[in-house]
């Protein structure tokens, strides 16, 4: 009888929390930052608040918590970290941050208060394992005055500009819907992180803006970029060492110096790229489309990178290798070096449009370490300007050509049967 009534206790019980469970996953708790103090009149400083919201977003119970910044406010944000050791009852828990009103960053360089003086981000988010950050909302560093500074009677904070939005350490993140403006320095950058994902996101700045990458990948692993429209002053997309399954597709870049990897092994130093595939992306406008760019004297590789489905509207180079890439005004030894980053089994298929310069496909390899296994299909690039064709360089190259190829780039050997394997 005794086991009779704990099996039906116990059963009840059962019962009682399945039944529950889904009203407990709807009803996630929401952390607004107007609760927590923030104004958000675009003037006062609103960074302890969402300070404050985090930390209670982070020591929630719930199973996904929300922090929220609302619509209609403009709140003003110092540089802050995100930690994402959020755990309760010792389970790792998905955050979920809701951007829908506008975040805005000190306009006056000087008014940054950053940790040691040293102004190397904006927003961060570092150790995260699940992480959501979506909205209609728009980030926007307010970067004119840091692009105009003169370095050298700035010296304190002008040594390295901030980047605007930092993701690092961390693994299953998704980005996704926000507008990114104006940042200091890079837009956004994914640091030493895997599975991460930013969807139909907007990037914009304007064209003169230095080094104003939108989305800058770094020793990071299994990333998809995804529906995204970027135009700024620098890369849309850069893609530097450590790197590895890049999935990009779906892209208007413009304006802008095109989607990059690299730059590679500056100073000598051994650095790698390899599973990148970019698909579907429109250069409009950009200073360089599909690139590859490593420093001569340099070490590791760029390898297994295919662009496919690349339409150019009036971009110069569109497509380019540069292993010779070097900035004069710095270094003054850019001549071949007997080493190099090895450039191997790139795919080029189905890249079309027009050249805003005469020269619609650069391949300037290296003498000491030739670009090797380089292949080209269907490739039609015309000149913007009406009866001027088009042409390619070609230095120390082996690789094959399928279909047509516009320019021609003879330095390829014709291939009858191409199978693609990246
Ligand atoms: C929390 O989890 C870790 C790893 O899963 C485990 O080693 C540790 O003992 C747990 N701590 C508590 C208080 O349950
Ligand atoms: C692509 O992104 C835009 C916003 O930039 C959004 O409106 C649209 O729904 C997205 N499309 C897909 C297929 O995700
Ligand atoms: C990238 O795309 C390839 C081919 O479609 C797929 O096998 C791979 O899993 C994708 N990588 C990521 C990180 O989604
Ligand atoms: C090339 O491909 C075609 C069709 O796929 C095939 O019929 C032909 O045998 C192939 N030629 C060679 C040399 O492999
Ligand atoms: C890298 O690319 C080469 C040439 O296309 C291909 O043979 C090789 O299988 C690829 N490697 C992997 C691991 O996919």
């Amino acid at each position: 009888m005794a086991k009779f009534l704990l099996c039906a206790l116990v059963f009840a019980l059962c019962f009682v929390s399945t039944e529950s469970r889904p009203i407990f996953i709807h009803s996630r708790k929401v952390y607004n930052v107007v609760d927590y103090g923030a104004v958000g009149d675009g003037l006062v400083d609103d960074t302890k608040a969402f300070m404050d919201a985090w930390k209670a977003t982070c020591k929630s119970s719930m199973s996904s918590p929300t922090m929220h910044v609302p619509q209609g406010m403009t709140f003003l944000l110092q540089p802050l970290t995100f930690n994402g050791n959020c755990k309760s009852n010792n389970i790792t828990v998905q955050v979920h941050i809701q951007i829908d009103g506008t975040i805005i960053a000190p306009s006056d360089p000087s008014a940054w208060k950053c940790p040691d003086d040293k102004c190397l981000r904006w927003i961060e988010f570092h150790d995260f394992k699940g992480l959501l950050i979506r909205g209609s909302g728009t980030i926007n560093g307010q970067g004119k005055k840091w692009w105009d500074l003169k370095c050298k009677e700035n010296k304190r904070i002008c040594g390295r500009k901030p980047t605007g939005f930092v993701i690092g350490g961390s693994n299953n993140v998704h980005i996704d819907g926000l507008t990114f403006e104006d940042s200091p320095q890079m837009h956004i950058a994914f640091e030493s992180s895997e599975w991460v994902k930013a969807t139909s996101l907007t990037i914009q700045a304007p064209k003169h803006s230095p080094n104003t990458d939108g989305i800058h990948i770094q020793h990071s692993k299994n990333i998809i970029i995804y529906n995204t429209s970027i135009g700024t002053g620098d890369d849309c997309i850069s893609i530097g060492d450590g790197s590895s399954h890049i999935n990009i597709s779906k892209i208007d870049c413009g304006p802008g110096h095109g989607i990059s990897i690299g730059s590679l092994g500056k100073d000598g130093k051994h650095e790698t790229v390899e599973f990148v595939h970019v698909k579907d992306v429109s250069f409009t406008g950009t200073t360089n489309g599909a690139r590859i760019k490593t420093w001569q004297g340099g070490k590791g590789y760029a390898r297994n990178i295919t662009f496919e489905h690349i339409t150019s509207i009036g971009s110069a180079r569109p497509v380019i290798i540069d292993q010779y890439y070097c900035d004069h005004k710095v270094h003054k030894h850019c001549g071949n070096h007997r080493s190099a980053v090895r450039v191997s089994n790139i795919v080029y298929d189905q890249i079309y449009g027009t050249s805003d310069k005469k020269i619609a496909v650069e391949f300037s390899c290296s003498k000491s370490v030739p670009c090797y296994n380089i292949i080209m299909r269907n490739i039609n690039l015309h000149s913007t300007e009406d009866g001027t064709q088009t042409s390619s360089i070609c230095q120390n190259v082996r690789g094959l050509r399928n279909g047509d190829i516009i320019p021609d780039v003879p330095c390829l050997n014709e291939a009858e049967n191409l199978s693609i394997m990246n």
